[in-house]
């Protein structure tokens, strides 16, 4: 379980000890530091937490170090509980970032009891993150992430967002026209946003997209919703939630980027930002490039899991046994994703020899790892209906899901493989089968 950070002066140790053991009582894990913190490790700690907790005193409405915690939460957008615990006058700083929020004190009987249950609330799960991902390229990673992302919120209804990784943005396309796609590049309202501080984020801030030359590390509170996501199943739409976070060309300026650092700042603000989201879905799902690049990494590093659509033949192979390289050299144990293997396109009248021999564990060896346990046991079919169409003038992106899609001829069976997969997915991630 995350923790929640406290923020407090030396002088409320008292204070600090009591909560401390309310929260231990309710099962919360916290963090804070005693005595003169290293202002790295405490912006790390806050950074990390699902929220911080503002002990205000009098000797807190002066303590600097309280004052840099309220900065490192707002900067990262994590969500601030002030407490009262006396009765001290709030200068300027506290009047503007604390005050307004201050609602919980312990002049009230049950004080502490209302902020454990406010921070129990605070606590949201973290939904499931899926890359689709392979390192070969037309094997329907883009196919996959729409088709069984709508497949899957049709079956278990909830709140599922897109996120679309692939400079080529064609999972964009696939829901809008380049020229809408291209008017929400335009003004940030992209997935440049989830990397780098935008006009999305502050009117007077640079677009990112701008300058290619120059990556900004500056950091940023998390876009609202309404103003980012683009809306698939919409309220005019059957009911429940898909959401699309639009891509677009300028990320791939990550790729020619050789400022380490900064890149590294890059990737910390995309990892933050959907864990930020996590709480707001029950299902993230990003569509990624065929090519290892720095988007890759990020995706990987963010990821619970990696979903790599194969074809029944030698080069998806090559690309699975790529991507399984890229992920045991490249990240972390303790981060790694794990990694399923859908078939994708297969003929199901007769199972391919390819596909049988697969399952049957022939291909472990040249894969590098055992595939045959990594492969899902549904897989989706060759069909025209999979064919990419653009969305037609005037009709709502749902449209473009086959599970809601009209009656065409063999759709039926479509869906029902659809919703195998993700039925299967879903089983997946409840046995908790995670490589990290
Ligand atoms: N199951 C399927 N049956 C028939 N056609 C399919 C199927 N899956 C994907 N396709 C088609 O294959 C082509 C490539 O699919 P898609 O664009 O999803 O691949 P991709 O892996 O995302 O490609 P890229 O590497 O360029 O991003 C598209 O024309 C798509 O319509
Ligand atoms: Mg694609």
């Amino acid at each position: 379980m995350p923790h929640v950070y406290i923020s407090h002066s030396g002088a409320d140790s008292d204070a600090l000890l009591q909560l401390h053991e309310a929260l231990r009582a309710a099962a919360i894990a916290d963090k804070y530091v005693v005595g003169e913190p290293d202002r790295a490790v405490a912006d790390r700690d806050i950074a990390a937490s699902f929220a911080v907790i503002v002990l205000v005193s009098a000797a807190a409405v002066r303590s600097r170090t309280v004052r840099a915690d309220v900065e490192a939460a707002k900067a990262n957008g994590i969500r601030i509980i002030p407490y009262q615990i006396d009765k001290a006058r709030l200068n300027g700083f506290f009047k503007a970032e604390v005050q307004p929020l201050l609602r919980l004190s312990s002049a009230l009987p049950d004080g502490m009891d209302q902020l454990v249950a406010e921070v129990s609330s605070a606590y949201k799960k973290k939904c499931p993150v899926i890359a689709v991902m392979n390192l070969k390229g037309g094997v329907g990673k883009t196919t996959v992430t729409g088709q069984l992302s709508g497949a899957w919120q049709e079956a278990f209804g909830g709140r599922v967002l897109l996120v679309d990784l692939d400079p080529q943005y064609n999972l964009t396309q696939t829901f809008f026209s380049m020229d809408h796609a291209d008017a929400s590049s335009g003004v940030d309202r992209s997935v440049i946003s989830l990397f780098e501080r935008s006009r999305l984020h502050a009117k007077d801030a640079a677009s990112p997209a701008e300058n290619w030359l120059e990556l900004t590390t500056a950091p940023f509170t998390p876009a609202a919703r309404d103003g980012f996501v683009h809306e698939i199943l919409g309220t005019d739409g059957p009911a429940g939630r898909l959401d699309l976070i639009s891509g677009q060309f300028e990320i791939s300026k990550y790729a020619f980027a050789n400022d380490r650092d900064a890149l590294a700042a890059i990737k910390q603000s995309f990892l933050r930002t959907i864990d930020h989201y996590r709480s707001e879905y029950d299902l993230i799902v990003f569509d990624t490039n065929p090519n290892a690049t720095f988007l890759t990494r990020c995706a990987l590093e963010a990821a619970d899991r990696v979903i790599a659509p194969m074809h029944a033949d030698i080069y998806s192979l090559r690309g699975v046994r790529l991507l399984n390289l890229v992920i045991k050299d490249q990240i972390e144990a303790g981060k790694r994703p794990a990694l399923s293997v859908l078939f994708n396109a297969v003929n199901r009248n007769e199972q391919s020899t390819f596909e049988g021999d697969a399952r049957n564990g022939v291909y472990d060896a040249i894969a590098g790892f055992p595939l045959s346990k990594a492969l899902m046991t549904a897989a989706l079919p060759r069909s025209a209906h999979f064919a990419v169409k653009g969305p037609d003038e005037g009709q709502p992106p749902w449209r473009q899901l086959l599970a809601h899609a009209g009656r065409g001829g063999g759709l039926k069976a479509i869906r029902d493989s659809l919703k195998q997969v993700a039925l299967e997915l879903k089983g997946l991630g409840e046995s908790g089968s995670s490589g990290r």
